[in-house]
């Protein structure tokens, strides 16, 4: 029997790529060129698997056609705002994703961004570089404590409670949360960690805020202008889940005015796209989407989106559908 046909739309670590191979016959995307809408559609007639990741939008009206070849779609990523995951079922394609294997790497790289922020690491690094470094002396450059100091997470699932964890157990932090519901009692009390209802009162309380919760219709613009009232002025806010959470132009306004402390982005509304007025300010720091970006998850993150399609292409549910 010949081998389903996959497709890859970028460049993955070869030993995943290697894997996928021999288990498929793969159309790798050998000089990394970003695919077109028009060639993504295509494949969708042309492949049995198509292996999109977050830059590739697989849009409702993608999935107008009566009929197509492709059966799965194995993301690569744990989050799916860009996928019509609706639109794909209706159509009998199955959606899979990579959640677990990035909990830590991007937990992280939202500390990265938390402890950059309070020690104005940024600020620092830029001016070494640039040559104006002029010497120790008492006030320079002066942060926040992290220590002792509340952290307030908004979306306490996977990523959000790995970032509980290391805040609090690393760096003594005290930890609110608001979600759709509280977490079992049992992991509030390991963690001495707050559930507020009211993401306003979180919002009030907190010296820093984390955003982990997926972008979906409910969550869009949930941190706007409305909301970011509620924080402090010498709070910053941190973004490490996706751009359309957080109201771009509100936390430009809110920034440039001094009403908020500072923020720590690693995703944007319109990515790759980064705001000017963001790029001129000294208390943000700004990431290139890199939450899952160490060689070990994004091996891991390979190996789920093969695993999700030997068990399909074996007649099994694959772990991970959505
Ligand atoms: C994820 O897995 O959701 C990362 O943000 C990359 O898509």
């Amino acid at each position: 029997m010949s081998k389903p046909k996959v497709l890859l739309t970028r460049r993955w670590p070869e030993a995943v790529e290697k894997a996928m191979a021999s288990s498929f016959n793969v159309t790798l995307n050998k000089n990394d060129k970003a695919i077109t809408a028009a060639e993504l559609e295509q494949a969708l007639h042309d492949y049995d698997a198509i292996c999109p990741s977050v830059t590739n939008s697989m849009p409702e009206s993608m999935f107008k056609a009566e009929s197509f070849k492709t059966r799965i779609i194995g993301n690569y990523g744990v989050g799916y705002n860009h996928l019509a995951v609706d639109a794909a079922k209706s159509r009998g394609i199955i959606v899979t994703n990579t959640p677990d294997v990035l909990t830590d790497a991007t937990a992280d790289l939202a500390m990265t961004l938390l402890l950059m922020l309070a020690r104005r690491a940024g600020e620092g690094e830029r001016q070494v570089r640039a040559g104006k470094w002029d010497g120790w002396y008492p006030t320079h450059l002066m942060g926040t404590q992290v220590t002792g100091k509340t952290l307030g997470i908004v979306g306490m699932g996977r990523i959000g409670q790995a970032m509980a964890e290391k805040a609090h157990f690393g760096f003594g932090m005290r930890i609110l949360y608001h979600n759709r519901k509280a977490i079992p009692e049992s992991k509030e009390r390991e963690l001495q960690a707050e559930y507020c209802t009211e993401l306003t009162w979180l919002l009030s309380k907190a010296d820093f805020v984390a955003v982990h919760c997926p972008s979906s219709p409910l969550t869009r613009h949930m941190i706007n202008e409305k909301t970011l009232a509620y924080m402090r002025p010498n709070a910053y806010l941190i973004n490490t889940s996706r751009g359309d959470v957080v109201d771009e132009k509100a936390l430009i306004k809110f920034l440039s005015k001094g009403l908020i402390a500072g923020a720590g982005l690693d995703v944007y509304e319109h990515e790759p796209v980064v705001p000017e007025e963001l790029v001129a300010m000294d208390n943000v720091v700004l990431l290139p989407h890199l939450g899952s970006a160490t060689e070990e998850t994004r091996v891991a993150m390979g190996m789920r989106v093969l695993g999700n399609l030997n068990a399909f292409f074996n007649g099994e549910e694959p772990p991970d559908m959505l």
